[in-house]
């Protein structure tokens, strides 16, 4: 038998980098995936790659209406949930100073109310004894400059997950996030990046990381499916995935 044949899950922004490489570990092993995206181009795109093995729903987090749309689907199409992964997420770089409003809200918009509602709509379709991971990011524990705003919304995701941990225990639902480091994706995680200063973002990442080099999007899958089905013992746990970067692992003394 596959290794989630039976599992049912909902990757929300599982069209490229990360997300889409938990949802192809998802098909590989058996399970039965719903993802999501806000673009049309890339949910085509996954259409063509993956075909029937997947329902890819357009589905914004910043629009209430498209949340409540994509539970619909997801009660249709699944009939519950066994692991939720809330991975859509976007970051604007900028010293604190130049922050604008815009930015800061669309960031918020994003990471933070956008995770928060779509577990609140989809939680009544969580199976007893299912998973939420979050992603975060490494950010969380190294106060990196540029990215203010970025941290802000990662931190209050992953205060959500500890509150969510405790309030769906009586459930036997199990909460937890992936704080990933640099990995390489399509965008880095950065919103409008070139293709210039993503290389230039990856040769600052692999100098950074203790590991001196950037993660692969299936070292990230490996952990999320970790945390969703095989952690039995763990909640309200943030994993960092980040080449020892979070906690500045050094040879030197
Ligand atoms: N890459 C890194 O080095 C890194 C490091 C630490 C943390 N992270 C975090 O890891 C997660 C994934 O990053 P990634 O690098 O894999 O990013 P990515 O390739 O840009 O993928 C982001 C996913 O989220 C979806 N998304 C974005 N905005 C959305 C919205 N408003 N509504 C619904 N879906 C939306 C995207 O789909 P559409 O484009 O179709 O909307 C895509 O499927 C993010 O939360 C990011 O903050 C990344």
């Amino acid at each position: 038998m596959s290794a989630y044949e039976g599992k049912r899950a909902v990757v929300v922004g599982g069209t490229h980098g990360m997300g889409l490489g938990v949802v192809e570990a998802l098909v590989d092993g058996g399970a039965r995936v719903v993802l999501t995206g806000s673009n049309e181009k890339n949910l085509e795109e996954v259409r063509g790659r993956l075909g029937t093995a997947v329902r890819a729903v357009r589905a914004d987090v910043t629009d209430p209406a498209d949340t409540d749309a994509l539970a619909e689907e997801v009660g249709a199409e699944l009939g519950g949930i066994d692991l939720l992964h809330v991975n859509a997420g976007t970051s604007e770089i900028a010293p604190f100073e130049e922050v604008t409003e815009e930015s800061y809200d669309r960031m918020f918009a994003v990471n933070t109310k956008g995770a928060f509602f779509t577990v609140r709509r989809l939680a009544p379709l969580l199976a007893d004894g299912g998973a939420v991971v979050f992603t975060t990011a490494v950010t969380n524990v190294t106060g990196t400059p540029g990215m203010s705003v970025y941290t802000g919304t990662k931190m209050a995701v992953l205060g959500f997950s500890r509150v969510l941990a405790s309030e769906l225990l009586p459930r036997g639902i199990r909460v937890n996030t992936v704080a990933p480091g640099f990995v390489e994706t399509p965008s880095m995680g950065v919103a409008g990046i070139t293709q210039g200063q993503r290389e230039e973002f990856m040769r600052i990442g692999n100098e950074a990381t203790p590991m001196g080099r950037h993660g692969t999007v299936a070292e990230v899958a490996r952990a999320v499916l970790f945390l969703g089905f095989e952690a039995t013992f763990t909640s309200g746990a943030e994993l960092l995935v980040d080449g020892g970067m979070g906690i500045g692992l050094s040879t030197s003394i």
